[in-house]
């Protein structure tokens, strides 16, 4: 009894070295498979070519271009901050990365190959592939589970840098907020409200509530027939296929919004609060990319949050510009950096 106690004991304890070096190869496998055109259906496009590093993990679209040209409806969110979502994609319709992250190899719109088996192949064909697959797993046998916990591990490990309101924060030398800057940030978490959804807490702050709210952007367009879109959707179910591939096919579809996950009426045309790390840096904005520039969304937001709480938020043009410039400090550029 005592002996095998110890066994299990041991064997439980023994490979924390290997542990570490595994897990560091499954996040190297992850970025290969993040950053390799190859596993598009034309050889040209990768998981990178819509979320570039250079540019914040987008795209600088105002909606993504996949494979062949192909128009998508959305505009690309970011994937350095997966970490602090609690659910996927501009409606919510994913809770966990790991349902997410093989998703776009088999989307029309977005890389296009036929199917799991076309991505086992190609992957398979590659004998850089196998040797890290060697080293993350042990063995180089090609599943989709194992590209998924690959890739779902290269994006957790991104790195969060700081913005320069959490070094602010932190009371970090160099860091301090100019007078615009400071009495932008008082209207944003007083008067003007963005805070509610934009949260500042945590460290670094999330910026988001992953709460999902209405707007008014681009809703006008849900002229379409709802219930043949619902039809659309149930179809791509049927078929047990992601309704991503309906969302971001379909410019009707994409803005019925969340209420294409949970179809409860509420939820029609609603969006999930976006993060505003970074946002001085990635335009265009909104769920579909129809705003070009920061002031301009500022301005729709405030405009569009009076509307929804029934109360007008009166700015002056001198609020308004610090307003901006304490969204600048949201960048994770540091200074030593720039
Ligand atoms: C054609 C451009 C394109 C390609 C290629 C692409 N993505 Fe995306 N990605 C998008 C768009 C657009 C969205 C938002 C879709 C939506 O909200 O419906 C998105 C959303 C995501 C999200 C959710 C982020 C969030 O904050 O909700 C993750 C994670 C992600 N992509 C990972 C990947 C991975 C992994 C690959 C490669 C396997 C990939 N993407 C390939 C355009 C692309
Ligand atoms: C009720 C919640 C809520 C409040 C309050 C709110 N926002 Fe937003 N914000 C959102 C949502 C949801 C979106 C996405 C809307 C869409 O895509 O249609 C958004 C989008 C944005 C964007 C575009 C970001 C991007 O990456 O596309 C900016 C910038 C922004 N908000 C700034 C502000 C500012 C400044 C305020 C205060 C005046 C504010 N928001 C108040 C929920 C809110």
């Amino acid at each position: 009894m005592a002996l095998a106690w110890l066994l299990t004991a041991l064997t439980a304890c023994a490979p924390a070295a290997d542990d570490n070096a595994s897990a560091d190869a499954r996040i190297a496998l992850g970025q290969r498979l993040f950053e390799d055109p190859q596993l598009s259906v034309d050889g040209r496009l990768s998981c990178a070519g819509c979320h570039a590093s250079a540019l914040r993990f987008t795209d600088g679209r105002p909606v993504s271009i996949g494979v062949g040209g192909a128009q998508g409806t959305r505009n690309a969110p970011s994937v350095n901050d997966v970490g602090l979502m609690t659910s996927f994609f501009w409606d919510g319709r994913e809770t966990r990365l790991e349902d997410v992250v093989l998703q776009p190899f088999t989307n029309p719109v977005e890389m296009g190959l036929a199917d799991r088996a076309a991505l086992i192949a190609r992957v398979s064909q590659d004998r850089e592939y196998r040797r890290l697959l060697v080293s993350a797993y042990g063995d180089d046998r090609v599943e989709a589970e194992r590209l998924v916990t690959a890739l779902s591990a290269y994006l957790r490990s991104l790195p969060l840098t700081p913005t320069r309101y959490d070094r602010h924060r932190a009371s970090e030398p160099g860091a301090a907020l100019s007078a615009d800057e400071a009495a932008g940030l008082a209207l944003f978490a007083g008067k003007a409200g963005c805070a509610d959804c934009h949260r500042l807490e945590g460290a670094p702050a999330a910026l988001t509530d992953n709460r999902f709210h209405h707007t008014g952007v681009g809703f006008e367009q849900v002229a379409g027939n709802v219930a043949a879109m619902l039809q659309q959707l149930d179809e791509l179910q049927r078929q047990r296929k992601p309704i991503g591939e309906a969302v971001l096919a379909s410019p009707q579809i994409a803005q019925l919004g969340r209420f294409a996950a949970t179809r409860r009426s509420a939820d029609l045309g609603a969006f999930r609060t976006p993060s505003l790390r970074d946002v001085a840096s990635t335009a265009p904005y909104m769920h579909d990319g129809s705003i070009d520039s920061l002031a301009e969304a500022v301005e729709r937001e405030i405009y569009y949050r009076s509307l929804a709480r029934g109360r007008p938020i009166s700015l002056t043009v001198e609020e308004q510009r610090q307003l901006l410039a304490f969204l600048h400090t949201l960048s994770t550029t540091t200074p030593a950096a720039r």
